[in-house]
């Protein structure tokens, strides 16, 4: 299959553009498209047979569900119960990126639920995704637009490289401007739980509707057996690479990861680090690149997919991650970061790394 890849103005889309992928969405091909988290491959939600493309095209286990994008709350009703909650967060944070779970009508196919009898919903808050839901006239189930177990993609390039060939449209609006997937939120369960940290933090879901439960998943390892999300139990966002993720303050993290840098290297391998811009100067890595600055989140989450995916390809044996302190959006960079490095978690301070009497780093650029 060819793959069309179409540049759009992601403030003010244009018409033509549009309307060419809604006519794919109607005919029941897919479309790939940006949101403010990360970019979404689209098919009619309602169509069982375009929803199976999407889990062919990602090679997604069919048992993992799909997000229904709506264009107003207002379209609500036709595919999910509105539980009383509903109202106060999509007045807050709809459209945005918060996704309640909510159970489902009998419009819903089993192919978008994964035979759940509940469904992921959201309202996007991207020009583009809306102006293509409406020209749809359906709304649109959609994955993250990546091969599956591979980052999300925050660049129509990402799309690119991952599906090329298996889809029928990629809308390239430029660079998502959170990087990170949509907070999912249970509602049929009391108190709320949070599936999925994301773009709107716990703590402002707190203020609007009291206490979420927060699931074990979200911090720790998946337990095996049944899950409550079946997208938790699945490796994602890794790098074929090795990775480790180091936890601890910030300056015994740098600290840390100065010294493992170094042993690897003594040890003959190629590393590479995703670095903050602080820490930066500390790693001697064959590769640093620059997330952002460690006091801000949001410029952090906004780079990481496309930071694991450079050093990905950059041949290394070996990625080093800073780790941040797990509130606010920290608490998704960590969820992220946690399952990229599959769990592979070393702690900085108590003692430093066992390394033999190395330093605390310090020793200039690369
Ligand atoms: O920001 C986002 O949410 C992006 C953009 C495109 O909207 N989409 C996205 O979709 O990240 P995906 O498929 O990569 O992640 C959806 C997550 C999965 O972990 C899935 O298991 C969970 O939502 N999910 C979907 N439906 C569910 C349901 N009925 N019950 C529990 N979890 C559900
Ligand atoms: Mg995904």
């Amino acid at each position: 299959m060819e793959t069309r890849l179409v540049a759009v103005d992601p403030e003010h889309p244009d018409e033509q553009a549009i309307a060419a992928a809604a006519e794919i969405i109607r005919r029941g091909g897919l479309v790939a498209f940006p949101t403010e988290t990360v970019y979404g491959l689209g098919a009619n939600a309602l169509d069982p047979a375009a929803v199976r493309g999407i889990f062919r095209a990602k090679g997604r286990p069919s048992d993992n569900p799909l997000i229904v994008h709506l264009a107003s709350p207002a379209d609500l009703p036709a595919v999910a119960v509105p539980l009383p909650l509903v109202d106060p967060l999509a007045r807050r944070f709809w459209p945005g990126p918060l996704t309640l779970v909510l159970p489902r009508t009998a419009a819903v196919p089993d192919e978008t639920t994964a035979g759940l009898d509940t469904v992921a919903v959201r309202v996007p808050d991207h020009p583009v995704a809306l102006a293509l839901i409406r020209a749809s006239g359906c709304p649109i189930a959609a994955p993250s637009a990546n091969r599956s177990g591979r980052p999300s993609p925050t660049r129509a390039a990402h799309v690119w490289a991952d599906l090329r060939g298996r889809i029928d449209m990629i809308l390239d609006g430029g660079q998502s401007g959170i990087g990170l997937e949509s907070t999912v939120l249970d509602l049929t369960q009391q108190p709320p739980v949070l599936l999925r940290p994301g773009g709107v933090t716990v703590e402002e879901l707190e203020e609007v509707i009291g206490p979420v439960r927060i699931h074990p998943a979200v911090e720790g390892r998946p337990a095996a057996g049944p899950v409550a999300s079946p997208g938790m139990k699945y490796r994602h966002y890794a790098p074929a690479t090795p990775c480790v993720l180091v936890e601890g303050e910030p300056a015994a993290v740098a600290a840390h990861i100065a010294t493992r840098v170094r042993q690897e290297r003594a040890a003959g391998r190629r590393v590479g680090v995703l670095a903050s811009r602080e820490a930066a100067p500390d790693y001697d890595a064959d590769v640093v690149l620059v997330a952002g600055s460690r006091t801000d989140p949001s410029e952090l989450a906004r780079h990481l997919f496309h930071g694991l995916r450079q050093l990905d390809e950059a041949g290394l044996d070996l990625l080093f991650l800073e780790g941040v302190e797990p509130r606010g959006l920290g608490l998704a960079l960590m969820n992220r970061m946690r399952r990229a490095a599959g769990y592979r978690i070393e702690r900085a301070g108590a003692g430093g790394p066992h390394a033999g009497g190395a330093g605390t780093g310090g020793d200039g650029a690369p």
